[in-house]
């Protein structure tokens, strides 16, 4: 519905409303009281900047809480949690008032290489919409509008501003494009950002199929597109294809471009009528809920503390090195220069600068009795290297435990460029190795936005400990972790592979001459190297406790085998004497299926948290999709067998029970380029072309033969018939499809 001003405003008054003011804000219209509204980033704090305005995270801006970056709160599996740090977020804003925050990052980690994964939840696309919704609903209970991004596969920063993703839309559907539409349906964004580069050649700012048709016509989003900061190359095809605001500020070059072409007739006034339109209803609605809602503000240090535990995923724990005993024990030695400097977020324009910041030494020191020692061990940029390990390993001589922080210094990984490998630093390793050799008990406690290698670092270490790029409370985080205040709770949201040419994007990455190709297609993440069947360092999903769960009992249940839908139940544990939280997954396989598919996927999942021998009934839900694939007549759901899978990780399946559904067969309408095969798979289709072989006498005998059958089977109908001595081929055949379509 047009926006009650619309008839009021001029031609160049409307073009003006789709571009920006300024950097981060949109223009006003004063004699309508058509205010100016501010945008800013995002995602893991409100980086509100007061004066040198740019994209990069570079010039300074406003105290503001640092969150766990996406890569932390994508571990927590944690909807309800996120929405909590959406909410703080949100309260954030509404007190620098910021209008719109830019996130989340629902984007899709398609390779462990590319630069901004630290901002983007996962490999999986439903546990990167369950979390991307809850963020957008929490920022958006305070009034504050959120920014869905970077729509759509815009999964590298490698020539991010121009590269064409070369994705077929089966992958797009299946994997690219859940989380948007999941995040949409869910929580309505008040805006979504369109991506930098262009899907299969066009642009996303200019793509109508991706703006208007998929995001309105089939989810139903109701708020405004706005560009990622300067992905607008041609502002009328843009407001064409369903952009409705440019950002930032292009001067009068866009405004002017949308007027002349309205003028000349190039460009619909009603299509930017629209834009003007979804701008303007979108920002009304932000400032009634602000008006109606208080920003209240809590602890938001201690909320972002609480986000760092439960995002830390506890990969190795031999011999229950961990917890450490605070009270008694010898000393404890930290070594590496993260415990003191911590890595805390990624670079870019999510940067933030911390209303403070927690380092895991002196968080350390101040959470135990024991005698704590720190050596740096290694400098960021490598000098020095061999005093300072030579003064860690000789302090390991005297220590009990060897707590060492490793991890990739701020310029290995950023927005605006990819990795090259996944290795850890040289000389951190070397560091380790020679620790090792002095004292058997070291724990590692990570600090990267983006799976490393970890080959030598399992080796080495006991115990592993990943805080991810944990936010400004990182530090105490690790600290609550080590000693065991809090467990950590965090599961893999990405598979950590053995080797870089393990993983599933390897040999496209990252496209050359403008294109980059998605040959692995739906096979992203857990579902290459399960179905591929590849060993992994830790599997998608993993993550120990403090204690250990049981599943009982598991049950899947179909109501109605008509309907593709079903109920699983599993009763989980609590067997030890702390508690402890649980992530139960429910994997979905098809084993016998018209085209290929992975050999299970994430269907649904649940957070649990019991209390020492305490039990649950879990209950989880399985809709149409999680059987369907992307055909090319839509979402299809085949008749038949499935496995359910439940399990802690896609590699750790506790229960495997087996469904049939009985829901309609949808079969394609045959043509003339049907083969032989699909006519016979055809319910219609094989009677008519029983009678058309019957009816060829003698000649169509040999079609009869089980072994010829085989044969034959790829053959299409056009040269069967012609090979049966017709001449009217279109004539023959589509005499035996009137049997046959029209039926179905
Ligand atoms: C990034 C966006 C960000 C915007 C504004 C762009 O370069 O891709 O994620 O929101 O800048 O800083």
């Amino acid at each position: 519905m047009a926006h009650p001003l619309i008839a009021q405003l001029t031609l160049e008054e409307k073009a003006s409303l789709v571009s920006g003011a300024a950097f981060w804000n949109t223009r006003a219209v004063d004699r309508l009281g058509i205010p100016s509204i501010v945008l800013t980033d995002g995602p893991h704090g409100v980086r509100m900047q007061a004066e040198g305005a740019d994209h990069l995270g570079i010039n300074n801006s406003h105290p503001a809480t640092a969150f766990p970056t996406a890569a932390s709160l994508g571990s927590t599996w944690d909807p309800e949690l996120l929405q909590q740090v959406g909410q703080a977020l949100g309260v954030e804003s509404r007190n620098l008032n910021v209008d719109v925050l830019l996130g989340p990052g629902v984007n899709i980690k398609r390779s462990p290489l590319c630069g901004r994964n630290f901002e983007y939840f996962s490999e999986d696309p439903l546990l990167a919409g369950e979390l991307g919704a809850a963020w957008v609903t929490g920022v958006q209970s305070v009034g504050v509008g959120a920014s869905l991004k970077h729509y759509a596969a815009n999964n590298q920063e490698t020539d991010r501003m121009r590269i064409s993703s070369e994705v077929d839309e089966r992958t797009l559907r299946e994997i690219y494009f859940p989380a948007f539409e999941r995040t949409v349906q869910k929580s309505q964004p008040a805006t979504v950002m369109c991506s930098y580069n262009r899907i299969n050649g066009v642009f996303a700012s200019q793509n109508r199929w991706l703006l208007t048709d998929v995001l309105r016509g089939e989810w139903g989003f109701q708020g405004y597109v706005v560009s990622d900061w300067g992905a607008v190359a041609d502002p009328v095809a843009a407001v064409a294809a369903g952009l409705d605001l440019e950002m930032p500020s292009s001067g009068e070059r866009g405004p002017q471009a949308i007027v002349d072409a309205v003028r000349n007739g190039t460009l619909e006034e009603s299509l930017l009528d629209v834009a003007v339109s979804n701008v303007l209803t979108t920002h009304d609605r932000l400032k009634a809920a602000q008006a109606a809602t208080e920003a209240v503000a809590g602890d938001h240090h201690a909320l972002a503390r609480r986000a760092a535990a439960a995002g830390a995923v506890l990969l190795t724990n031999e011999d229950n090195l961990l917890p450490l005993d605070s009270a008694d024990g010898g000393q404890i030695l930290v070594v590496g220069e993260f415990a003191r400097t911590p890595r805390y977020q990624g670079a870019g324009s999510s940067h933030i600068n911390p209303t403070q910041l927690d380092d895991a030494l002196a968080a350390i020191t101040a959470s135990t009795q024991r005698a704590v020692t720190f050596e740096p061990g290694f400098a960021f940029d490598g000098s020095d290297e061999e005093n300072l390990r030579s003064a860690a390993v000789e302090a390991a001589r005297q220590a009990e435990v060897v707590v060492a922080f490793l991890g990739l210094p701020d310029a290995e990984e950023s927005e605006g460029f990819d990795r090259t490998h996944i290795d850890l630093p040289a000389n951190q390793l070397r560091l380790l190795a020679a620790l090792r050799e002095t004292n058997a008990k070291i724990v590692v406690v990570l600090s990267n936005g983006a799976v490393v290698d970890l080959g030598e670092v399992t080796q080495a270490a006991s115990a592993v400990l990943e805080m991810w790029l944990g936010g400004q409370a990182s530090g105490s985080a690790a600290a609550d972790v080590l000693f065991g205040t809090v467990e950590p709770e965090g599961r893999l949201a990405e598979t950590i592979p053995l080797t870089l040419s393990d993983t599933p994007a390897f040999v496209n990455w990252p496209g050359n001459q403008g294109k980059v190709h998605y040959g692995e297609r739906i096979y992203v993440g857990y579902r290459w190297y399960d179905t591929t069947r590849r060993e992994v360092a830790f599997p998608f999903g993993h993550g120990l406790g403090y204690t250990t769960f049981e599943y009982t009992d598991a049950t899947v249940t179909v109501a109605d085998a008509s309907v593709a839908a079903a109920v699983v139940e599993v009763t989980v544990t609590n067997q030890g004497t702390r508690t402890g939280t649980d992530v139960v997954q429910v994997y979905v396989g098809d084993p016998v299926a018209g085209v290929d598919r992975p050999q299970h996927e994430l269907r649904a999942f649940a957070k649990v948290r019991l209390n020492p021998g305490e039990s649950q009934r879990v209950r989880l839900e399985l809709g149409e999709r999680a059987f369907a694939y992307w055909s090319k007549a839509g979402w299809l759901v085949e008749p038949g067998e499935y496995t359910v899978e439940i399990g802690a990780s896609s590699r750790d399946i506790r229960a495997t029970r087996s469904i049939t559904l009985d829901v309609p067969v949808s079969t394609p309408d045959l043509d003339k380029e049907s083969t032989f095969e699909e006519w016979l798979a055809h319910p219609q289709g094989t009677d008519v072309l029983e009678k058309f072989l019957t009816d060829l006498g003698p000649a169509g005998a040999m079609f009869r033969d089980p072994e010829a059958r085989k044969l034959l089977g790829s053959m299409p109908m056009r040269s069967l018939v012609s090979f049966s001595g017709y001449t009217d081929i279109d004539g023959t055949i589509n005499g035996l499809l009137t049997g046959v379509n029209k039926a179905n």
